[in-house]
C-alpha cells in the first residue's frame, strides 16, 4: 500500500513536502487528487505520465461549463490529457509494478508547487535506469504547464522512445463535452488541438512542444516524428543514451479558452482560431524560456503567497503544520481571484466529482478564509453570487416564489439551478434515483447572505454593499417572505418540507438551522430597507422601482418582513434537556448504537446495514447541523445549552461528510473540550492527506480545506466577529507551543501569535477596539501583548 509521508528530509522539508513512498497501481487516484497543481484558472490532476488501469486523468479550466446532452446538467469538462508520455526503454514499455521498482519517491513541494517522481527501474532484461519526472502549473502565466523527464541508464546504453503529446480522447466518465475543430503541428514541433464544447460553444486550445537535451545540450532534431491519430496528436522522440549519461525531454504546454478573463474587456468571446493563435504565441514564448525559467517565475509568485499567507505552528508532536499548509496550498489553487464569473467547485479543479459545481461549501466553509486573509478575493467570490442573482431569480420563479432563491449547485453565472434531479437509476427496479437537494435544500440562500454580512463587518466595504450587498439581502429576503407558510393550527409561520445541512433527512419541517438562518436573512433585509430609506436614496429608488415592477413596494416588504419574522417559528431548547430539536419530531426518531459506523475508516457504512428510509427514521445525522447553527449563531441559546447540544448531537453524527469534523472541533474548542477538539481537528486535517486511499479519487475536499483553516483560526485562535467587533478568545492546544497566523481586520493587517498564556497582536494598521480574552481593549498600531 502506498504511504503518504510528510516527515522525511530536513527540518525545512518536513513541513513543506508531501511524499508518496511506495507505488501501488490500485491507488493512483489518491495522489492524482492530493497532488493536484494549479492556479485557480487551471487545475491539473497529478496523473503519472505512463498509463495505469485506474487512472483518471484530469485537466479543468475554470468556467468552461458545458452540457453533454440535454438530459444532463452543466458540468466542467475534463479538457484533455497533456501529461501523457509513453516511454520505451530498450524495447520495453516503462511501467511500474512492485517487482521492477528498486527505488521510488513522489513528492509535492507545497512551497514551490512542483511535483517530482524519482524511480530506479529494472527492466525484464536486467537494464537499470533512473527516471526523474518533474512538473508544475505556472502561477505567473496561468496558461502554462511545464514538465520534464530525465532518463539516465545505469548499467547499459539505452535506446529510448518517448511518445508524448495531446490526447483529447478524455471524457468526463464517458460524457463527451468537446469536439475537435483543428489539429496542427506547426513548424513540425508545436502541436495544437482546437476544441469546442458541444453546447456552450466555448473554444479551447491546448498546445504543447518538446525540447530534448542530451548531456545538458539542446538537441534540435530529436523530436523526429509527428503521430496523428483520432482526437490525438503526438510527437515520437527517439534517443540513444550512453550508460551513465542523462537525457532530458521537456514538455511545455499552454491552455487557453474563449472564456478567459483576458477576452472580457473586448465584450465578446473570440473565435476559436483566435484562441488557438493566442495559445500558440504563448507557447512559443514559454518554449523559449524553458522549464527552469518558467518554474522560477512561478516560484516567485508562490513565495509571495507564502510570505503573506503562511500559518506557522510551533509543535514537535505531529503533522499539524504540514496539514495546515496543505489546506492553504489548495485554498490558493482553487480560486481565480480576479474573475467574478466563476465560483469554487466542491472538488475545486482537482477532479470530476460534483461536476465542478459550487455549493454552500464556498460561503460557509471556504469563504471565511478569504474574508479574513485575502479580502479582495472574498469580494470577487461575493460578486460571483451577485452575478448569480440572475439564476437565483430564475429559480425562484420556477419554484413559484419571489425574489432570489440561490441554486443549491451553481455553475456558470446565468445557469441557475444545476443540481441533477435524476442521479441515476436503481438497476434492480429500473426506478430513477432522485436527488432533492436542488429543490428543497434551501438554506444556501441565507448562507450566502450570512457570509456577505460577515464580510461587511470584517472589511467595512461600503462600496460592495452599495453596489451589490443591499440588493442581494433584499432579494433573498423576498424569497423567504414568499416561502414561509402560515400554519393556522400552530398560529405561526413555518418552513416545511426542506433538507437541512444533515442530508440524511429529507422532507423535514422546521429544520432549526434553516429557520434561524432565514430569520437572520429577513432581519438583515428589514434593517437594510430602513437604512437605505434614510441614507441611500438612490439605492432605495432602484430597489423600489424593481418592487413596483412586480406590483409591490419596499414599504410593503418591510412591513411583511417585520410581521413574519416575529411569527416565524424558531425551534427552542427543550425545557428539561436544553436540546434544540433538529426539526419537528426529531426526538421521536429511533435511537441506535452508531459507534461501529462512527469508528469506520470509510464513510456511509450505516447503509451497509440500513436503507435510506431506515436512516431517515433514526437519530443519525450525516454532518454538523445544530452544531453548525450554534457555531454561526452562538447567541440563540446559553453556553450551558450549547455544551449540551454539542454532546447530544455529536453522539448522533456520523461525520459522513467532510463538512463536519472541523466545525465540531471549533465548537469543542469553544467549550474547552481540548482533547476532543484536537482529535477532531487532526481527523479533519487528514481527510485527504491521511492513509484512507480511495476517499479522494473524485477530487480533494475543498470545503474541508476552508474548514481546517477555520479550525485553526476560529477554533484554536478563537477569532469571531461579534456585533461588528473582533473577538479573540484563544485556546492554544497543548500539543503546540504557539502558532502565528495573518489576518485582515477592517483593512488593518494583523499578525496574531497565540501561545500558552496569551496572545500577541502585531497591528500594521490603525488602532481599533477588540474583545481579547474577555476584556475590551485597544489594539494599537505596532506590537500588543495580552496575557491571560
Ligand atoms: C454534503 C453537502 C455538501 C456537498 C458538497 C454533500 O455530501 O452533505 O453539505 O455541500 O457534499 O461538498
Amino acid at each position: 500500500m502506498p504511504v503518504m509521508n510528510y516527515r522525511k528530509g530536513t527540518e525545512k522539508e518536513k513541513s513543506w513536502i508531501i511524499e508518496e513512498t511506495s507505488f501501488n497501481e490500485k491507488y493512483t487516484g489518491k495522489c492524482e487528487s492530493v497532488f493536484t497543481q494549479g492556479n485557480g484558472y487551471l487545475g491539473l490532476r497529478n496523473s503519472l505520465e505512463e498509463q495505469y488501469l485506474n487512472t483518471v486523468r484530469g485537466m479543468f479550466i475554470t468556467g468552461t461549463f458545458n452540457k453533454a446532452s440535454k438530459d444532463e446538467v452543466t458540468e466542467l469538462p475534463n479538457v484533455s490529457d497533456i501529461v501523457n508520455m509513453e516511454i520505451e526503454l530498450n524495447g520495453e514499455r516503462f511501467s511500474m509494478n512492485e517487482n521492477n521498482i528498486k527505488e521510488y519517491s513522489r513528492t509535492l513541494n507545497l512551497y514551490t508547487g512542483e511535483t517530482c517522481r524519482n524511480v530506479l527501474w529494472k527492466g525484464k532484461n536486467g537494464d537499470i535506469v533512473h527516471l526523474s519526472f518533474h512538473r508544475f502549473v505556472s502561477y505567473e502565466n496561468v496558461h502554462v504547464i511545464g514538465a520534464y523527464v530525465e532518463i539516465k541508464p545505469v548499467n547499459c546504453e539505452m535506446k529510448v522512445k518517448v511518445v508524448s503529446g495531446i490526447d483529447a480522447q478524455v471524457t468526463n466518465h464517458g460524457a463527451q463535452h468537446l469536439t475537435e475543430f483543428s489539429k496542427r503541428a506547426f513548424e513540425e514541433k508545436f502541436l495544437q488541438m482546437g476544441m469546442v464544447t458541444t453546447e456552450s460553444a466555448v473554444s479551447i486550445a491546448v498546445s504543447t512542444v518538446h525540447k530534448v537535451f542530451q548531456s545538458g545540450k539542446y538537441t534540435e532534431d530529436a523530436a523526429s516524428k509527428i503521430i496523428d491519430d483520432r482526437r490525438k496528436i503526438h510527437a515520437e522522440i527517439q534517443l540513444v543514451i550512453p550508460q551513465g549519461e542523462t537525457a532530458r525531454v521537456e514538455k511545455i504546454s499552454t491552455v487557453h479558452s474563449s472564456r478567459d478573463l483576458e477576452y472580457v474587456a473586448s465584450g465578446k468571446e473570440p473565435e476559436g482560431e483566435n484562441v488557438c493563435r493566442d495559445g500558440l504565441d504563448n507557447l512559443k514564448e514559454a518554449e523559449e524560456k524553458g522549464y527552469e525559467t518558467l518554474l522560477e517565475e512561478s516560484k516567485k509568485v508562490w513565495e509571495k503567497i507564502w510570505k503573506k499567507q503562511d500559518i506557522q505552528i510551533d509543535s514537535k508532536e505531529d503533522d499539524a503544520q504540514i496539514a495546515v499548509r496543505f489546506a492553504l496550498y489548495h485554498l490558493q489553487i482553487m480560486v481565480r481571484r480576479e474573475d467574478n464569473r466563476v465560483g469554487i467547485g466542491a472538488k475545486a479543479l482537482s477532479g470530476e466529482g460534483y461536476k465542478g459545481h459550487s455549493f454552500w461549501d464556498t460561503e460557509t466553509f471556504i469563504f471565511p478564509y478569504f474574508q479574513m486573509a485575502e479580502p479582495e478575493t472574498a469580494r470577487t467570490l461575493l460578486e460571483f453570487r451577485y452575478k448569480g442573482l440572475y439564476g437565483a431569480r430564475k429559480k425562484a420563479i420556477e419554484n413559484g416564489y419571489k425574489g432570489a432563491m440561490y441554486p443549491w449547485e451553481a455553475a456558470w453565472v446565468s445557469d441557475g439551478e444545476v443540481t441533477p434531479y435524476v442521479t441515476g437509476v436503481n438497476v434492480h427496479t429500473g426506478e430513477p434515483m432522485i436527488c432533492l437537494t436542488g429543490v428543497i435544500e434551501q438554506h444556501i440562500t441565507s448562507d450566502i447572505i450570512f457570509a456577505l454580512w460577515q464580510y461587511y463587518a470584517a472589511t467595512d466595504d461600503q462600496d460592495f454593499m452599495d453596489r451589490y450587498g443591499y440588493e442581494m439581502t433584499i432579494e433573498t429576503a423576498r424569497f423567504w417572505n414568499s416561502r414561509l407558510e402560515w400554519i393556522e393550527e400552530n398560529n405561526r409561520y413555518e418552513i416545511r418540507d426542506v433538507i437541512g445541512p444533515d442530508e440524511y433527512k429529507e422532507h423535514v419541517d422546521n429544520n432549526a438551522y434553516t429557520n434561524y438562518m432565514a430569520h437572520e436573512n429577513m432581519r438583515l433585509a428589514a434593517q437594510v430597507i430602513a437604512c437605505i430609506r434614510d441614507e441611500k436614496k438612490d439605492i432605495y429608488g432602484k430597489m423600489q422601482k424593481l418592487m413596483q415592477e412586480e406590483g409591490t413596494s419596499l414599504e410593503q416588504l418591510e412591513e411583511e418582513l417585520k410581521d413574519k419574522m416575529k411569527k416565524l417559528y424558531l425551534p427552542q431548547p427543550d425545557e428539561k434537556t436544553g436540546i434544540i430539536p433538529q426539526f419537528d419530531g426529531y426526538f421521536d426518531l429511533k435511537e441506535i448504537d452508531l459507534s461501529v459506523y462512527k469508528n469506520a475508516s470509510v464513510v456511509g457504512t450505516v447503509f451497509h446495514d440500513y436503507s435510506g428510509e431506515d436512516v431517515q427514521g433514526m437519530q443519525a445525522g450525516k454532518q454538523a447541523d445544530i452544531v453548525e447553527l450554534l457555531y454561526q449563531m452562538e447567541d440563540i441559546t446559553t453556553p450551558d445549552n450549547k455544551a449540551k447540544n454539542y454532546v447530544y448531537y455529536e453522539a448522533r453524527t456520523l461525520h459522513d461528510s467532510s463538512l463536519s469534523k472541523a466545525i465540531h472541533s471549533i465548537t469543542a474548542c469553544d467549550l474547552g473540550m481540548e482533547k476532543e477538539a484536537y482529535d477532531m481537528f487532526m481527523s479533519a486535517a487528514l481527510t485527504d492527506l491521511g492513509q484512507e486511499m480511495k476517499s479522494s479519487d473524485a477530487g480533494i475536499h475543498s470545503a474541508n480545506m476552508g474548514g481546517v483553516w477555520q479550525d485553526v483560526v476560529m477554533g484554536f485562535g478563537g477569532i469571531r466577529i461579534r456585533d461588528g467587533h473582533l473577538r479573540i478568545a484563544p485556546n492554544c492546544p497543548k500539543q503546540w507551543e504557539k502558532f502565528t497566523y495573518p489576518l485582515y481586520w477592517k483593512g488593518n493587517e494583523l499578525h496574531i501569535t497565540v501561545c500558552k498564556d496569551g496572545v500577541e497582536v502585531i497591528n500594521e494598521g490603525e488602532d481599533f477596539e477588540a474583545e481579547i480574552m474577555g476584556q475590551t481593549v485597544t489594539v494599537s498600531k505596532g506590537k500588543n501583548e495580552f496575557r491571560a
